[in-house]
């Protein structure tokens, strides 16, 4: 079977079995603070589990991209020395909410393995959960029993908490689980070695391909395990182990899903996969980043400098560090690869082709700024090596090592490997004692302790009333309490709230809660899942007590015109610059609004003006919001509205509408575009390759800042004291210009003057004319006479120095006495030490730097008694 009809069977088997077959969700995490990257398939299904939100039916199954780069599950450095392990993966899963149970989980992937798959059952093991005092959780004897009726006992292995219990992080939904592995050993091995004592031992050829979790509790912050209201089932499936069984391999690489990007890879690189183990780590370690970089990036995470952006770069850079080092890739390759990529699995996930061109101009420029990089710390690693190379213990400190890996990107282990090539260690010691410093300020930055929540009155579902009114009378449902950096706020949750949670780029409501005549502040509206956070900085003396919550309405009316403004953008960007604008990302709040979008090149200042003219224009329109709040998916689409990718929607989706601008939405907006009053674009930047950022405002904001600009025109014009400021300034241009030309030939007159005084004044000595310049004068000046001095010819010695700012050596010697063996680098280098500085340069001119001006006279001394003996 090939891996398509692998995935597809997967789905008809479950789809028979009563299963709705749902998308993937995008791999990266966009509300959930517990998680940057999907790293189970169940992640999209958590509140579900919780019961706060409902499933889209109770039986679904899907294939779900993971990435497992972070966090509680973080298999990046297995990847590429091993043949199973991978960054992203895909996981094909059921799940059940509240409807079958154990037996059902077991007996169906029993019948799809064996009977479907047609996999031998006597090379199957289940492994089952054995117990836990200490959270109390007893024996899976069920499971155990539900296995017999399929595999003798001698084939079910029990297992403790770390393999058989799964849980999602620190915290959410987690349960005993049975996991199925198959041996793949030949024959002989099999007959020589019990597969059993195999399971779970990092062996290869016995790996566990599905994971069946009883999903039954709630891991608290406490640690404790509250039971949840239902019983779920949770199943994961390693879709490229899958595979690897099936087609018979012995890695997963060598599937149809890896072999044609291992194939590119060979070729690119001219060598083959099979030949080197290095380069064959090497082209594992491409072939899967490849495909967590392209996924991550059509799910909208660009490589950044923070937080999941970091993780998408390290993750690249790492693989330009294996191509580099191991296959000779000294130019760009992952963007040649994406191509294939997209053609080998756009038929499943659509995002990596329709957004091919994006994801390759990214990764390219990517690819050439690091590889820059990596020369640059190259040339310090061998300055660094030079420094060094004397002393005898050969050695790169860590501090070295570690702003290479710090500043320039450098993996450790590529430093280590350089150092060795030149015969020098590093001090790994210290390097590492520096990075655990790094890595504790930066978790005592992030580190938050959310305590559990505080049940108060309970609530069948959380409403938001706030598209229709800016104030609700509501109750508290729950709390709790959250502890950063040395401060503490609070986290409400109400049955009903009017304020609006930061999401889709929309920032957060702030406003008060009236709570028994109390007024508590709302300094900020989160969502977490499907919940809306009340951000407080302190709880009311009763939480028990009625709620009146108010949104303040100033602020939200500017957020809500900024909003509607952004739309209104989209629309003119996309009238002005072509269809294939698309929005990347927006931040809309009191104060303004911020739209990144794809576009290849720099917009012009006259589309700029265009877009702008056309925004004002469909403002005085004056077009009213039309809202849809619940429709089906397909009819917005038929509305001609545009959903993003990486986005999650449900079936039913709000639509908001000014005149032809339709656009799926959740945020709040102006009653009728009129009201947005006025808007202005303030700049036009890139964001990265392929994604521009436009800034503006609009209303009273726009207002306040034009007022500004031409505040700044007017003191200008008063400096001037003219009415035409600009012809004002070009004049100061010109007259600027003409000066500097004149500083320059007057300049050039007096070192003509200085050059032949100095000529005059020279000591003679074995034939050599030896002039020594110590004065306070710039340093671009010393060098300008030095090099007037050498065009003169003859045998001329010029020793220069000055000590301002900083005390500067500077040695020119004309051709013939570097003709008779003397070498300006060297001497210099020699004298620098006088002044506490080192130098160097070329043999017939360098210069030294140093701390210490005091010495000055006697570097001189030292040069003249190198050059005149
Ligand atoms: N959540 C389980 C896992 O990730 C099963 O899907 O292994």
């Amino acid at each position: 079977m090939t891996s398509q009809q692998i995935r597809q069977t997967f789905f008809d088997f479950f789809k028979s079995k009563g299963h709705l077959i749902v998308p993937s969700a995008p791999m990266v995490v966009k509300n959930d603070p517990t998680l940057m990257f999907t790293n189970a398939g169940m992640n999209q299904f958590k509140d579900c589990f919780f019961g706060h939100s409902q499933p889209p039916c109770q039986r679904v199954a899907d294939t779900q991209k993971c990435l497992r780069v972070s966090g509680k599950h973080n298999d990046l450095e297995e990847v590429g020395h091993d043949t199973y392990h991978h960054t992203m993966f895909e996981m094909l899963g059921n799940w059940s909410f509240g409807d079958y149970f154990k037996q059902e989980a077991i007996d169906w992937a029993w019948e799809l393995l064996t009977e479907r798959y047609g996999i031998a059952p006597d090379r199957l093991y289940a492994t089952v959960f054995e117990g836990d005092e200490a959270n109390s959780v007893e024996r899976d004897s069920e499971a155990f029993e539900l296995w017999k009726k399929y595999l003798p006992q001698e084939r079910i292995v029990l297992g403790s908490k770390k393999d058989n219990f799964w849980e999602m992080g620190d915290t959410g939904p987690c349960g005993p689980c049975t996991e199925i592995h198959i041996d793949l050993r030949p024959d002989t091995a099999r007959r020589r070695t019990d597969g059993a004592a195999l399971v779970n031992a990092g062996t290869p050829m016995v790996i566990e391909i599905w994971n069946l979790v009883f999903i039954q509790f709630d891991r608290r912050a406490d640690g404790r395990l509250e039971a949840l209201p239902a019983k779920h089932i949770d199943t994961g499936m390693g879709f490229e182990r899958l595979c690897m069984t099936l087609q018979g391999k012995t890695s997963n690489y060598d599937t149809d899903i890896f072999q044609p990007i291992i194939q590119k890879i060979a070729d690119l690189s001219g060598r083959r996969y099979g030949g080197s183990p290095e380069g064959d780590v090497a082209m594992r370690v491409i072939a899967d980043h490849l495909r967590a970089v392209c996924f991550a990036i059509a799910d909208g995470q660009l490589p950044a400098n923070a937080k999941a952006g970091y993780v998408i770069r390290r993750i690249l850079r790492r693989a330009v560090r294996y191509g580099y080092t191991f296959l000779g890739f000294t130019q760009p390759v992952l963007c040649r690869l994406a191509g294939t990529l997209a053609e080998q699995m756009g038929g499943v996930f659509p995002e990596l082709k329709a957004q091919q061109t994006l994801i390759e101009k990214v990764i390219g420029e990517e690819e050439t700024a690091f590889l820059k990089t990596l020369e640059v710390g190259i040339g310090l690693l061998e300055t660094e090596m030079g420094k060094n190379a004397s002393h005898s213990g050969r050695r790169i400190s860590g501090s070295a090592a570690f702003v290479l890996y710090d500043t320039y990107g450098f993996p450790y282990d590529l430093t280590a490997l350089m150092a060795k090539e030149k015969g020098f260690d590093v001090d790994e010691k210290e390097f590492l004692k520096l990075l655990g410093e790094q890595k504790e300020r930066s978790r005592n930055a992030a580190a938050a302790e959310t305590d559990d929540w505080t049940e108060v009155h309970p609530a069948d579902s959380i409403g938001f009333t706030g598209y229709d009114t800016l104030e609700t009378r509501t109750r508290i449902v729950r709390y709790r309490r959250v502890k950063s950096r040395g401060s503490e706020h609070y986290q409400i949750a109400l049955a009903e709230t009017p304020f609006y949670g930061e999401s889709g780029g929309q920032a957060g409501d702030t406003g008060v809660l009236m709570v028994g005549g109390e007024e508590i502040k709302v300094v900020a509206t989160q969502k977490e899942n499907g919940l809306t956070l009340h951000i407080t900085e302190r709880l009311p003396a009763s939480v028990q007590a009625d709620v009146a919550a108010r949104v303040d309405a100033p602020l939200r009316l500017l957020a809500a015109n900024h909003h509607s403004a952004t739309h209104l953008l989209h629309f003119a960007l996309r009238r002005v610059l072509g269809s294939h604008v698309e929005q990347r990302g927006s931040m809309v709040s009191a104060e303004g609004l911020r739209f990144d979008f794809s576009h290849f090149q720099k917009v012009t200042d006259a589309e700029l003006e265009q877009a702008e003219r056309l925004v004002n224009a469909l403002i005085r329109a004056n077009s009213p919001m039309i809202e849809r709040r619940s429709i089906p998916v397909e009819e917005a689409r038929k509305l001609g509205a545009m959903a993003l990718f990486g986005e999650k929607y449900g079936d039913r989706v709000r639509v908001v509408q000014f005149g032809d601008s339709v656009e799926l939405c959740g945020g709040t907006h102006a009653a009728a575009s009129g009201q947005i009053g006025y808007f202005k674009i303030f700049s036009e930047t890139a964001v990265s390759a392929g994604v521009r950022r436009i800034e503006a405002a609009a209303g009273e904001k726009a207002e306040e800042k034009l007022y500004a600009m031409q505040s700044a025109v007017s003191k200008i014009r008063q400096m001037f004291n003219v009415s035409d400021i600009r012809a004002a300034v070009s004049k100061v241009i010109n007259e600027n210009t003409e000066l500097r030309r004149q500083v320059k030939d007057y300049t050039k007159e007096i070192v003509a003057h200085l050059k032949e005084s100095l000529l005059q004044s020279a000591e003679v000595r074995n034939g050599i004319k030896y002039i020594e310049f110590v004065k306070d004068v710039p340093a671009e000046k010393i060098r300008e006479l030095a090099f007037e001095l050498r065009a003169c010819g003859g045998d001329i010695v010029f020793a220069a120095a000055t000590s301002a700012p900083n005390p500067l050596l500077m040695l020119m010697l004309s051709d013939s006495i570097v003709g008779r063996g003397f070498n300006a680098a060297d001497i210099i280098r020699e004298a620098a030490r006088s002044i506490g500085g080192s130098g160097g340069g070329q043999p017939f001119l360098a210069t030294a730097g140093g701390k210490n001006p005091e010495g000055i006279a006697s570097a001189m001394g030292i040069i003249r008694g190198r050059v005149l003996g």
